[in-house]
């Protein structure tokens, strides 16, 4: 049975749950851009990055497989937003719906992770990205600031590691379990 993980990094958090991931399983891991055909893995789990409610490079990575079918699909986030408030996961859940089809995103397993961020490392792109949200947000009435946007405002301009190799503990189990997730007819 083929396995891998494969994951979409910008600045390597998502990355080092992914490589940590393998290592737990013994699968292979990857990055989404150097999949030659994603169609020959029967497990796959995608780690990926959140940008603006994006998963890096995860619509490009399942657009090309082909069908569900006997596979077994893990999807884990990996962002800022504590993902122990269910308010930030049921945003999450709903990004990633939208950046998926049906069929993929019925079959796959969803797990949401806590990432980090070191503002002195951004991109001038993410740097202003994250300028402008931050002069938007800071100004909005306390009950409008969801989870999400506190979370961005307490930790802005600093650099916070919540990486937590324990979170990934029910994937291992998911993965480990290797049932797939029964296909419905489309
Ligand atoms: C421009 C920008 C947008 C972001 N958008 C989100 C977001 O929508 N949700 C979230 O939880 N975290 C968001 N983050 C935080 C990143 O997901 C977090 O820093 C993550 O650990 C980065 O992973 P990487 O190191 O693998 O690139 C954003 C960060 C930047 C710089």
């Amino acid at each position: 049975m083929a396995s891998i993980v494969i994951y979409g990094s910008q600045y390597g958090t998502a990355k080092k749950y992914a490589e940590e991931l393998a290592r737990k399983t013994g699968f292979a891991v990857c990055r989404y851009d150097a999949i030659v055909d994603i169609n020959e893995f029967d497990a796959i789990a995608y780690v990926g990055s959140l940008y603006a409610g994006g998963v890096m490079g995860m619509k490009k990575t399942f657009s090309r497989l082909a069908s569900c079918k006997d596979k077994t699909i893990a999807i884990a986030t990996v962002g800022l937003a504590d993902p122990a408030d269910q308010e930030n996961v049921r945003n999450i859940q709903s990004g990633v719906e939208r950046q998926l089809s049906k069929d993929v995103f019925r079959h796959a397993r969803l797990f949401c992770l806590r990432g980090g961020i070191d503002y002195s490392k951004l991109s001038f792109k993410h740097k202003t990205m994250m300028r402008l949200l931050h002069g938007k947000a800071k100004n909005l009435p306390e009950e409008q600031k969801t989870a999400e946007v506190r979370a961005m405002l307490e930790t802005y301009g600093e650099r916070v590691d919540f990486v937590d190799f324990d979170s990934l503990d029910p994937i291992v189990a998911y993965l480990q379990a290797m049932e797939p997730i029964a296909c419905e007819p489309s």
